[in-house]
């Protein structure tokens, strides 16, 4: 495409000297014949290179480069000057112009002047665009190690699920085995066949946490969401959960801050969530209380669940959300676990544009909470 090339400058014969010299080289050229009006003609449309006179009245040349390098900084100015005004030339080329003609000066100095400032332009245009490149390049690179690592963690992933698969198949797989190969007397059969039945329960349980965890994100992002009433949620957990705190004998309190909460979410990602959190309290406090808080703060409905209960070591707690990951002195204990409740809350939570967080002392006990946005404020009574 042709060069286009703009003449700013007072005099008439200057502007139609250097554009009758430039046309016929092949040169796209328009004139202005004062700053502003260059200035208007630059920003419609820009030049590759501009020529300017210095002393004209209104807009100086030298504030007319730096207004075209905001347009463009690449934009080559030359800066066209009387004998006396050299020294202005000199402190045009500081502000940034590429070069100067003195007046009068030849078509050949015109046209010298012009073709090494495109070449500047065409040059510097090309760096630009190898640089452009080269960081296309290292994002792209960034990308795939990123993909890599993905890649990497849906292995270990599904090997650690396979691995937590096969245990209670495997060991159902003996128990039928004893029993038909007649090794289990007829009174002691019931109890094998209750542990098959534990072991079955135990790969139901993982096999429904499997299942949440993997369709939270798919779920959300189909538009499987309305707008919850988190009193209402955590309610309907309350229920179920409060009868198995009791019957441990632990303190059960439950504070709900008179507020209204909607959320927009779905109904079975924050039932899980408040049982996991409840469902953990308890399993892990031996005695003492669990207490659920819900609560509302700048836009955001915030729910906690503490507990005086075992607690976790320090330094295992950066692991907590984890998949599979169980604290070793909950390993230790006789309650049984998959690991995966914790995981599910916080996907759950992350989704839906919040954040969880966990205090805990070990031998203390615990305090996991979360908090997401508020879908909208106080709504009607109905
Ligand atoms: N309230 C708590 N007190 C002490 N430790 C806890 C508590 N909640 C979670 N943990 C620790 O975090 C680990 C992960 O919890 P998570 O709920 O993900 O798994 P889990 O309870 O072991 O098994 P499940 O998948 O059946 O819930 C637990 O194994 C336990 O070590
Ligand atoms: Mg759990």
């Amino acid at each position: 495409m042709a060069n286009r090339i703009l003449v700013i400058d007072d005099e008439q014969g200057i502007r139609e000297g250097v554009k009758r010299a430039l046309a016929p080289q092949g040169y796209m050229v328009e004139t202005a014949e004062n700053g502003e009006q260059g200035l208007a003609l630059f920003r419609k449309e820009p030049f590759d290179l501009v020529l300017i006179d210095v002393m004209m009245p209104g807009i100086s040349g030298i504030d007319l480069i730096r207004e075209i390098h905001q347009v463009d900084p690449d934009a080559i100015c030359i800066i066209i000057t009387g004998y006396a005004t050299v020294e202005m030339a000199v402190r045009a080329i500081k502000e940034g112009a590429y070069d100067f003609l003195t007046k009068p000066f030849t078509i050949d100095d015109l046209l010298l002047v012009v073709r090494q400032g495109l070449e500047r332009r065409q040059l510097s245009l090309e760096t630009q665009r190898l640089r452009r490149i080269e960081e296309q390049a290292r994002k792209l690179e960034e990308e795939k190690a990123r993909l890599e690592e993905l890649d990497r963690a849906k292995m270990q992933f599904v090997r650690l699920v396979t691995h937590e698969l096969q245990a209670p198949i495997a060991a159902i797989h003996t128990y039928l085995r004893l029993i038909l190969d007649g090794y289990v007397s007829p009174e002691e059969q019931r109890r094998v066949l209750e542990k098959c039945l534990a072991r079955a329960q135990e790969q139901m349980k993982l096999i429904s946490d499997l299942l949440m965890l993997g369709c939270i994100q798919a779920q959300i992002q189909e538009g499987k969401v309305e707008e919850l009433n988190m009193d209402e949620v955590l309610q309907s957990v309350v229920e179920r959960m409060e009868p198995q705190a009791k019957e441990k004998g632990l303190e059960f309190r439950v504070w709900v801050q008179p507020a209204s909460k909607i959320v927009l979410g779905n109904r079975d990602h924050f039932l899980s969530v408040w049982t996991n959190l409840i469902s953990n309290a308890i399993k892990y406090t031996e005695r003492g209380f669990v207490e659920v808080t819900l609560r509302t703060e700048d836009g955001k409905v915030i729910g906690e669940v503490k507990d005086s209960g075992i607690g976790i070591p320090e330094d295992e707690q950066p692991h907590l959300f984890e998949e599979f990951f169980r604290a070793s002195n909950a390993k230790k204990g006789s309650q049984q676990g998959t690991g995966l409740g914790l995981s599910i809350v916080k996907r759950v939570i992350e989704a839906s544009g919040g954040e969880v967080w966990v205090r805990s002392k070990e031998g203390e006990g615990s305090l996991f909470g979360f908090w997401v946005p508020l879908a909208k404020e106080e709504t009607s009574n109905s």
